[in-house]
């Protein structure tokens, strides 16, 4: 019996130093716009004698996990979830694209002969958005955004005035399982040929997060800009596209 006590706080003693000798040490909390690369960093402080059996980040939500240099080192999502070890004490987890769904905690887990610890990594997601695409026909102009987070609206304005009320929305319904949406709206021109500007509204965040130019010369649909929360070089891309005669008529 005395002995069995001992070897308890002997055990417990020895567990509690172990786990205040090694550190992990992850990245705190991560912010980027959705369609980003993300890398969360896990890394071991260098112990003598210190022993990895195994390191590996776990997703909160499902508890999965997403990597781990013992059983391997997987792609998720195809490929769109990598890890890569650095041995002995670094395990980074890369999202080459991120989506809205991946917010959330992801726990560094570490297991080695000077016992178990972890440490938590928050990911946030801005907004953003993926592309957008314009079109015209002779009565009416229209502007899509694709892959939109959060949700969403078209505003438009035409020779300097703020016309949106004439426009239609089109219901961006539910999000994608990646957890964005798609966000249109068309505008009735009578046939007016002048340039129309079709700007993405995100009321949570209060900004214009991109806008794109709907000229009455052009026919059928175009892409006029794919985005990371830049919207200040989308229209310019657009009109380089436009002059490298990537136009499609
Ligand atoms: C977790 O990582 C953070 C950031 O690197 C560090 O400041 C903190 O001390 C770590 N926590 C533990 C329990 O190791
Ligand atoms: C982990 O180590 C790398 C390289 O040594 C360093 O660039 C990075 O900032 C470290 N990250 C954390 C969260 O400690
Ligand atoms: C998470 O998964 C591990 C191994 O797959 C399991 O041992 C553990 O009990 C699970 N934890 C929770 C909170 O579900
Ligand atoms: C995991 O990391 C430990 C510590 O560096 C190493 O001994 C072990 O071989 C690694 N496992 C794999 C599968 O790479
Ligand atoms: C994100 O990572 C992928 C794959 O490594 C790379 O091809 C792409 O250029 C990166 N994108 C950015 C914006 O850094
Ligand atoms: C992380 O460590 C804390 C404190 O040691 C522990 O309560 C928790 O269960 C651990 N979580 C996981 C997922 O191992
Ligand atoms: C344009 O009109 C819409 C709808 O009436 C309104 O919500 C928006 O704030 C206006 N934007 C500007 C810049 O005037
Ligand atoms: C958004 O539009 C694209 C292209 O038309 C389509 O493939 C995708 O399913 C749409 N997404 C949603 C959430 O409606
Ligand atoms: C379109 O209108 C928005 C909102 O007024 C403005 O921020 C943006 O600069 C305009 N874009 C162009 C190309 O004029």
């Amino acid at each position: 019996m005395e002995i069995r006590t001992a070897l308890f706080f002997w055990l417990l003693l020895s567990s509690s130093a172990a786990t205040k000798l090694v550190q992990l040490s992850t990245s705190d909390l991560v912010a980027e716009p959705c369609h980003s690369n993300v890398t969360l960093r896990c890394n071991v402080s260098k112990e003598a004698g210190l022993k990895v059996s195994s390191l590996s980040w776990i997703r909160k939500r499902d508890n999965k996990t997403l990597c781990d240099n013992k059983t391997g080192l997987k792609s998720h999502d195809g490929h769109r979830i990598r890890c890569s070890y650095t041995p002995p004490t670094q395990l980074a987890l890369t999202f080459t694209h991120l989506w809205p769904t991946d917010r959330g905690d992801y726990i560094c887990k570490l297991r080695s002969n000077r016992g178990i610890k972890n440490n938590t990594s928050k990911v946030d997601v801005e907004e953003c958005y993926g592309k957008v695409y314009t079109d015209y026909s002779p009565s009416k102009v229209g502007c899509h955004f694709h892959g939109v987070y959060p949700r969403g609206e078209v505003h438009w304005f035409h020779r300097g005035k703020n016309v949106t009320s004439d426009s239609t929305a089109a219901d961006p319904g539910d999000p994608n399982p990646k957890g964005m949406y798609n966000v249109s709206s068309t505008l009735r021109t009578e046939g007016d040929p002048n340039e129309y500007n079709c700007s993405l509204w995100i009321p949570g965040a209060k900004t214009y997060l991109a806008s794109a130019l709907v000229h009455g010369s052009e026919r059928g649909t175009r892409l006029a800009g794919r985005g990371q929360a830049v919207s200040v070089h989308i229209v310019g891309l657009g009109w380089l596209l436009i002059l490298a005669g990537v136009l499609i008529v």
